[in-house]
């Protein structure tokens, strides 16, 4: 599914962005999300912070 429309991000992307140790700064800044109409801002942060609070213990603390 698209969160982003403007720079055809996906939630899978953003998921493996995260489990990769990327913050939503980083994700924006790599991705694109959130840099053009803005809409989908606060979706995005949502789904960076459900799937940190998934990653396991120490892969959370690298993220950090
Ligand atoms: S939908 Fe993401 S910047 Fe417009």
């Amino acid at each position: 599914m698209y969160v982003c429309l403007c720079k055809a991000v996906t939630q899978q992307q953003i998921e493996q962005s995260v489990a990769a140790g990327d913050g939503y700064a980083q994700i924006r800044q790599k991705l694109g999300v959130g840099t053009d109409c803005g809409c989908c801002g606060q979706c995005a942060k949502q789904l960076v912070r459900e799937y940190t609070s998934k990653l396991p213990a120490c892969e959370f603390a690298a993220a950090s």
